[in-house]
């Protein structure tokens, strides 16, 4: 009698249970504690796994060439290890761990969500009140102001940094697009006195992500859309504060309850309200932001 379901798993498993083992036990003394316990399980899992669903060298050697492909598709423009890590919501999960594992006493800061591909380094540090929208002519303007709190004192906090960026109409962040200037659709911006930061933006829209690699083909494999719902990415840090590296979600995106990389969390979705007053924008964001201070 069978002692588990599981095609290939269990005491009478067809196949050699000491095998698992001794690849674990084959690490040397000079690995770090780290190291030793998460390969450990990671061999654990992989070899369960393949036994479990019984998987042949067909299917390994396919598995194989889809990460070789994801390697030669990726440079510093394009990331498809992290993509095909996204569509499977590791990056997502990842970050939830992340967030509370550090969260454990401040869990009412803003919540993160994961950076994404996309990301640069050197954005532009940019005047309150300035815009990050050049050369597009059919997207919503929208202006996005707020003000970033402590987390315990709820007191302003100056001088925080705040990045931006986002993609354009077409579905294109500007290093995907050789028809954006550099560095369209990103900034950097500092809150003043009174912890206050504001910008013109986009009222964002929907995009898929890249399809045309592994991450695409796994998508297609699973019957699955590439769409993400509209959101802005920030990340936001001060000194003595934690870092928070999140992603806001319009609430009128029809993909929110869907999102082909699962990051929308529903503290992170917010409204887009229709502006009349200001001649530089259609829609208001007013959005606060609550960094929890590290403990002394
Ligand atoms: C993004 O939000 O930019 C993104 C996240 C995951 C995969 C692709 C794009
Ligand atoms: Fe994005």
């Amino acid at each position: 009698m069978a002692s588990n379901n599981a095609p290939g798993v269990g005491q009478d498993s067809r196949f050699d249970p000491n095998f698992t083992r001794h690849v674990i036990e084959a690490t040397g003394p000079k690995t770090t504690p780290r190291m030793r316990k998460v390969m450990a399980s990671l061999i654990q899992h992989v070899h369960d796994f393949a036994r479990e669903n019984e998987i042949t060298i067909d299917e390994w050697m396919a598995a194989v060439d889809m990460m070789n492909w994801a390697g030669q598709m990726s440079n510093d423009k394009r990331n498809e290890g992290q993509l095909m890590c996204d569509v499977i919501g590791l990056e997502s999960l990842v970050d939830e761990i992340t967030f509370k594992m550090a969260a454990e006493t401040d869990d009412s800061a803003t919540a993160s969500a994961i950076l994404g591909p996309f990301f640069r380094h050197d954005h532009p540090i940019l005047e309150n009140e300035s815009t990050i929208v050049h050369g597009v002519d059919d997207g919503e303007i929208a202006y996005m102001h707020g003000i970033v709190r402590d987390l315990k004192t709820k007191k302003p906090v100056q001088d925080a940094w705040i990045d931006v960026w986002q993609a354009s109409t077409n579905g294109l962040y500007e290093q995907q697009d050789p028809d954006q200037v550099d560095l369209n659709l990103r900034g950097k911006f500092k809150t003043d006195q009174n912890g206050y930061y504001a910008f013109y933006c986009l009222r964002p829209t929907p995009y898929p992500i890249p399809y045309d690699g592994p991450a695409g083909k796994l998508l297609k494999l699973l019957d699955r859309h590439p769409y993400r719902p509209a959101h802005i990415h920030l990340i936001i840090q001060r000194d003595g504060y934690k870092p928070v590296t999140t992603q806001i979600f319009d609430s009128e995106d029809p993909y929110l309850g869907n999102d082909s990389v699962f990051a929308v969390k529903d503290s992170l979705v917010v409204e887009f309200k229709p502006l009349k007053d200001n001649p530089k924008a259609v829609r208001e964001l007013e959005y606060d932001i609550l960094l929890a201070p590290y403990e002394k």
